[in-house]
This record gives C-alpha cells, sequence and structure tokens, in this order.
C-alpha cells in the first residue's frame, strides 16, 4: 500500500460532513502544499494505475469484516507481542526443539540463520548454541552484522514523518560470546559445500516470494506455500509443529506492516 502521512485521513474525518467551500479550498490548498512531493513520486511510479492495487483499494473501502479479515486476528490484538520478532522466533526454536539441548550431546552444538538480515535471531541463538552462522544475500546487511559484532554498539535512524527521524543505539547483549558467532554474504539456492553440519537450520520470512506456492495448478487447483513446502521437505523431514507468530515492522511513526507468519517446525527423519 502506498506510504500515507496519517493526516491526510485524520483531516478528512475532522471535515467531513462540515465543509464549507472557504474549508474547501484551504484544504486543497493545504493537501498540494504537502502532498506534492508525494504526488510526483505517485505520477512517477504509476502504481494508483495498477489492477493489484485498484482491487486493493476496492476491499479496504467496501469490504465487510467477514471478507476484509480470513482469520482470527483478535488473538493478535495485543501489539507488544509483534516487537522483537527475530528473538521471538529464536526462543521458538528453543522451546520447540529441547533434544537439541539434552546434556549428552557428543559434538557441539550449531546453527545455520540462511537470510539472517541484521542479525538478531543469530544473536539470540549464541546463547543456546556453540556455534552459530548467519548468511545473508545482502553486503551490506552482512557489514551491518560485522560491525555490531565488532563494535558492540550501533546508532541507526528510522523514518517518523517525512525527513524527520528517530535518532536510536542499540548494545550488544553481555551474555553474548561474539566468538561463536559468524555472518557471511551467501545466497540460500547456492549455498557453500563446506558449511558443515547443523542441529537446527532457520529460514524466517526468506521462502515467502510465492515460489513454492501461491497459485492455481494445471487442474485448477490452488497451491498454497504450506503445500509446496510440505512437498519439497516431506521425504527427509516430519513436519512437528505449525503455528502462527504475528509481525510488526514499523514504516513511520504512524504506519505499520502487520503480518501474521506462518512458523513450520521440521525435524530430520
Ligand atoms: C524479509 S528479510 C527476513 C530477515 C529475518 N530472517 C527476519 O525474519 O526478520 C529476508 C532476508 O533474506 C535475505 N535473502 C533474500 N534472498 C536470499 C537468498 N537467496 N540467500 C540469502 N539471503 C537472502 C534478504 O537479504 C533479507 O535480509
Amino acid at each position: 500500500m502506498p506510504s500515507h502521512s496519517g493526516y491526510s485521513i485524520a483531516l478528512v474525518s475532522l471535515t467531513s460532513g462540515a465543509l464549507s467551500i472557504a474549508g474547501y479550498i484551504l484544504l486543497k490548498r493545504f493537501l498540494c502544499k504537502n502532498m506534492c512531493k508525494k504526488s510526483k513520486k505517485a505520477e512517477q511510479s504509476k502504481i494508483y494505475e495498477e489492477k493489484a492495487l485498484l482491487d486493493q483499494y476496492m476491499l479496504f473501502n467496501y469490504a465487510d469484516a467477514k471478507d476484509f479479515i480470513l482469520f482470527d486476528l483478535n488473538e493478535y490484538s495485543n501489539v507488544y507481542n509483534c516487537v522483537s520478532f527475530p528473538r521471538n522466533v529464536a526462543l521458538l526454536c528453543r522451546d520447540h526443539c529441547p533434544e537439541i539441548f539434552f546434556a549428552d550431546q557428543p559434538h557441539p552444538r550449531r546453527a545455520l540463520d540462511v537470510g539472517c538480515a541484521v542479525g538478531r535471531s543469530c544473536f539470540e541463538l549464541s546463547k543456546l548454541f556453540d556455534e552459530v552462522i548467519g548468511i545473508d544475500y545482502s553486503a551490506n546487511f552482512i557489514n551491518h552484522c560485522n560491525k555490531f559484532l565488532n563494535e558492540k554498539f550501533i546508532e541507526y535512524e528510522c523514518t517518523l514523518e517525512g525527513d524527520i527521524n528517530q535518532k536510536l543505539t542499540c548494545r550488544l547483549d553481555h551474555d553474548v560470546d561474539g566468538s561463536k558467532i559468524k555472518f557471511e554474504v551467501g545466497d540460500a539456492c547456492n549455498l557453500r559445500d563446506d558449511l558443515g553440519e547443523f542441529d537446527l537450520v532457520l529460514a524466517s520470512n526468506l521462502i515467502c516470494q510465492n515460489w513454492i506456492g501461491g497459485y492455481v495448478d494445471e487442474n485448477g487447483q490452488e497451491v498454497h506455500g504450506l503445500d509446496g513446502l510440505k512437498n519439497a521437505m516431506c521425504d527427509t523431514f516430519d513436519l512437528v509443529h505449525e503455528m502462527n507468530l504475528p509481525m510488526m515492522i514499523r514504516e513511520t511513526r504512524r504506519k505499520f506492516q502487520f503480518t501474521v507468519c506462518l512458523i513450520t517446525i521440521w525435524q530430520r527423519k
């Protein structure tokens, strides 16, 4: 969905029903002055001309709750649970794979995080495993991971509104032993042969690009991502747990991407 500041919606709802002609002219001037940058951008990309966006806005405008919300979201109404999703995922690994942590493991416990992005899951996993490798396609992300690992402190800034940013810092947890973690640039589809063996492989928000599902097959049957995943995995792995986990990415002070991720946990046969 294209970006809105949030104010345009508030302004219209405050004034609707009581908008005089003078008020309308003022409102128009206000919108022209404040939104011209955005409009130019929108014109360039022509996103509002696309069918997908038209349909999205039809849903947004006209659908009733039963067509709009397709599973029970009340369960996820505490948005605070969505914060620190990469950490929450690492904790699930701990809770759902207890046998990895039995005391009599004969070898060092190793974890691989494919698509590790800026590393939070790796740092959390390092509290549980003897060795963690984080791999990502993005050199920028991996450089950032290594900088954080070395300096144990990092500054960053996020958009609040337009050019106004929120400056933030984060520190590496005291109980993270950096010597256990290695970050490297790599492609999940072409991993190097000498990575070795792992007790746990995490692929979080990596296979959501519809390549294994999200289409209608030649017999007219819907093939969902989970079907594709089962087909790809079932010869070698058993599906031991399936659950939803909500997450939010913040875009501005007022705009968030809210996603309920489908988590599957697989055990090698
Ligand atoms: C949506 S982010 C998810 C990050 C993190 N795992 C999480 O759940 O928050 C996807 C990450 O996967 C990386 N990625 C995408 N395709 C990849 C590939 N073929 N090999 C390795 N990393 C990839 C991207 O660079 C990005 O950092």
